[in-house]
């Protein structure tokens, strides 16, 4: 029997391994591309079986015809989020696409408390000064967590994997979701309605999808609603948040510390080495010039154990369908 054969989009060298690596129970042909799926690229996947794609690969109405005249119909999701396929299209064709719901929630949930400590204690702003041998304190002042409240929006899978994380530290944990859980309340959370999450809390974690509802969620009217001084962490999609509006908020004051792994227009930027580069976003270059912001390219999810699991989940969703059967994956 011939192989199935897998364009790999998005691909690097870390993607490779672990892909590889679960390939080994599977026995796929995998061809790997480092480029993004985008109308230009689309011509690659003539004479493949089924293609996976990453969170910037754009698959739009074009994408989606070309895949179709290449007989494709599978699109196996390397993340979580579905926001950059056009799902309405991607169904009238008769798609399947699968995502891995369910890899490793802990490894974006820490990287979450990570920035929040992070921008807390100012470690990005000591990590310099003390290479500089500059011992001074001036300016480090950070503040107990214990004594806070944390909003946590979006009690998903990785919502919970940060209230669990938050938990030992004492503080106060508030959060909101359309549909509440009661192991959210079992944790110690209480749930609130969103103006009540936005007034009390001393930092917002942002852990909700990406939806025509939450597009820009985060904006001036958000922020007016927020304490003065408030953490913001987004590591679910970058455009939950207005950037300009909370440029706006950060000159003001309002919005005190600003921790992304993600941003809107991020597809230009992340996953490469733009080093010596001039940077023309800039509404990105004005957020990397404040001292309490802190960016990570979208590596929330960039762990050991969280590339093995993205591999072996991708390659069994692409197994079941090429069985014709269900895994549960699928966004549809
Ligand atoms: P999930 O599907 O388990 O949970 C999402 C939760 O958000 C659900 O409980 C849902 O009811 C809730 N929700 C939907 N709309 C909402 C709204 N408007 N307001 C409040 N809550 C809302 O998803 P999971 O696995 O927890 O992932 C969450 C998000 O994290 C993903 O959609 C993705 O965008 C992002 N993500 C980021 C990664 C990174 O590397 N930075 C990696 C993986 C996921």
């Amino acid at each position: 029997m011939t192989k199935a054969r897998i364009a790999v989009f998005s691909s690097k060298s870390y993607d490779k391994d672990s892909m590889n690596a679960a390939n080994s129970k599977y026995g796929f042909e995998l061809d790997f591309y480092k480029t993004q799926l985008t109308a230009n690229t689309a011509k690659l996947v003539e004479g493949y079986d089924a293609i996976s794609c990453f969170v910037n690969d754009m698959v739009d109405v074009d994408v989606l015809s070309q895949l179709d005249k290449a007989n494709i119909k599978m699109i196996a999701l390397r993340c979580a989020g579905f926001n950059n396929i056009d799902l309405d299209e991607a169904k009238r064709r008769g798609f399947v696409v699968s995502r891995v719901p369910g890899y490793s929630p802990e490894s974006v949930a820490e990287h979450a408390v990570a920035m929040l400590l992070c921008l807390n204690r100012k470690l990005h702003k000591a990590y310099s000064r003390i290479r500089e041998h500059n011992f001074n304190l001036e300016g480090l002042l950070g503040f107990n967590l214990s004594s806070k409240t944390v909003g946590i929006i979006g009690t998903g899978k990785i919502g919970q994997a940060t209230i669990r994380a938050l938990s030992g530290f004492g503080c106060k944990i508030l959060c909101h979701d359309p549909y509440p859980n009661d192991v959210v309340t079992e944790l110690g959370a209480t749930y609130v309605d969103l103006d009540t999450l936005y007034q009390q809390s001393d930092v917002i974690s942002l852990h909700c999808p990406l939806t025509p509802e939450s597009n820009h969620m985060i904006n001036r009217d958000a922020f007016a609603k927020m304490k003065s001084g408030v953490m913001l962490i987004n590591t679910s999609r970058g455009a939950l948040v207005n950037a300009s509006d909370a440029i706006e908020a950060l000159k003001s004051g309002k919005l005190g510390y600003l921790g992304l792994d993600v941003y809107e227009l991020e597809g230009d930027l992340f996953f490469r080495d733009l080093s010596g580069q001039v940077i023309h976003d800039d509404v990105f270059g004005l957020l990397l010039s404040y001292p309490n912001v802190l960016v990570t390219g979208h590596q929330g999810y960039f762990t050991d154990l969280a590339l093995d699991q993205i591999a072996e989940t991708t390659l069994g969703n692409i197994k079941a369908y090429m069985k014709g059967e269900k895994t549960g994956n699928e966004v549809f």
